[in-house]
Parts: C-alpha cells; structure tokens; sequence
C-alpha cells in the first residue's frame, strides 16, 4: 500500500509512520528528515534549505520534489511506503502522480491527522529529538527515562530550532495556506481518510489500521 500522510506540524504523521514501518515494514520517506540530515552534513542542499527550515517555510517544490523522487526509486515496490511530510504543495502532489503513474504505481490512501492548533503546539514546543538515532520524545507526555538524555543510545536530547513557539506558529500558517489545500485534492480522488489524531498513540494507530483495512 502506498500512502500519504497530511497534517499540520505535530499531528503526529512520524509517530504514526514509525509504528506502521514497525509492524509492517513499510519504509518511512520524511522529506523533513531527509532536509535535516542533508542540513546536519552541510551539503548544497542543507545551505539552501537550513535558513527556510529555521524560519518555518517551505523549501522550494523542485529541490523537494528531486530529493523525494530519489528516495521513491530505492523503495521495492512491493512493499509500499509512507510518505510523511511530502508532498506539501499542490504541484508536489502533481509531480508524484506523475511520477507514480509512469511506474505503472499510485497513492493508495491520504491519512489527514486532524488536531486543534493549542494541542500542536503544546505538542511541538515538548517535543525532543535524539539527533543520533532519531527518537522522539515529549518533556511530559513521553519522557525519557533521564532527563534530556535518549533512552536507546544515551546521546543528549535537542529541541528542533523550529520547535520555539513562534517558529511553530508560522509553521502552522504555512501549513494551512500551502498543504491544507491537499485535502481537497485527494478528496477529489476519492482517497482521503481523517483520522482524529487526539488520544494516545496507540488508539490512533488502532483508528488508522481500521480505517486501511476498508481502503
Ligand atoms: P517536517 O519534519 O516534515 O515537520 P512537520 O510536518 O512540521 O512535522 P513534525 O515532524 O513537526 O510533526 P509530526 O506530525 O511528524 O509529529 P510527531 O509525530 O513528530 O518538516 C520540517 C521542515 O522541513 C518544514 O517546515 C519545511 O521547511 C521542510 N520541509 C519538509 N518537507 C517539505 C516539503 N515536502 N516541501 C517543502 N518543505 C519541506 O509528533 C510531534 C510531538 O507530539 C512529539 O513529541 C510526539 O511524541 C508527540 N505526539 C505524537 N502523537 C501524540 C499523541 N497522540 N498524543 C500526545 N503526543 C503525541
């Protein structure tokens, strides 16, 4: 199955793709992980990207579309994929069709996570990252076991510069003037499945699977 994950900053698209990558195996491609290491290694990508990604915008369509589009061609296709974060713009969404269609593939099914803006943004300002293996953590709803330190490799935890509450805020308007649109556009096709994303994890992971296995 391939599949699309919308909604807003925080809605908990990773969390989500991570436990499906668990269950199932179904590779995760995060274009906002894949700009952050590109960032974290300095390469012509990572300067051109790291001041829009501080600021809370977009990078622009055709630097995202090609680094999404490398990604795509190293999946098996038979094992489907996630893809969280991408596309964030109509002609992103254009440009896989596109891209699916003359590989003879599709999207399957766009999950939109719906949750009110104070609870992203509780969300996003308690989220803390482990730069080394990528774990996700929140300061009160999912703490690591010591303070600031990751749980599986013991490396210092870091807050995301776009994590400060008033990068949040632009990040959230971005997301309503430029992704939100992406609804529509999969509704359109038929493909569209809200999901609410309040409740723990797990119920929501419990609502998505239920929700794929009539898709
Ligand atoms: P990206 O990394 O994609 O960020 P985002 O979309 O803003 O998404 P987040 O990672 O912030 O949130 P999420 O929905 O994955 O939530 P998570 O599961 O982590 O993009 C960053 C930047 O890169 C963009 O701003 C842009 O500049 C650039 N970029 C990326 N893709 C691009 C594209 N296609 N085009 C152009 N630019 C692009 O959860 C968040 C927190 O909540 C965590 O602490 C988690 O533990 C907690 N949590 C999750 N679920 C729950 C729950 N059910 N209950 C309580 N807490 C929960």
């Amino acid at each position: 199955m391939n599949l699309v994950f919308l909604g807003p900053p925080g809605a908990g698209k990773g969390t989500q793709a991570k436990k499906l990558f668990q269950e199932f195996g179904m590779p995760q491609i995060s274009t906002g992980d894949i700009l952050r290491d590109a960032v974290r290694r300095g390469t012509e990508l990572g300067k051109k990207a790291a001041p829009l990604m501080e600021a809370g915008k977009l990078v622009p369509d055709d630097l995202v579309v090609g680094i999404a589009m490398d990604h795509l061609q190293q999946i098996d296709p038979v094992r489907g994929f996630i893809l969280d974060g991408f596309p964030r713009t109509i002609p992103q969404a254009q440009a896989l069709d596109a891209a699916l269609k003359s590989s003879g593939q599709k999207i399957d099914a766009a999950i939109s996570l719906r949750v009110p803006e104070e609870t992203l943004v509780d969300r996003l300002s308690g989220r803390r990252i482990c730069p080394k293996d990528g774990s996700v953590y929140h300061v009160s709803q999912n703490p690591s076991k010591r303070d600031g330190v990751c749980d599986k490799c013991g490396s210092p935890l870091l807050q995301r510069e776009d994590d400060k509450p008033e990068k949040v805020r632009e990040r959230l308007a971005v997301y309503a003037r430029q992704t939100a649109p992406l609804e529509d556009y999969y509704q359109k096709q038929g493909l569209l499945r809200v999901i609410d994303g309040v409740g723990s994890p797990e119920d929501i992971y419990a609502q998505i699977k239920n929700v794929l296995s009539r898709s």
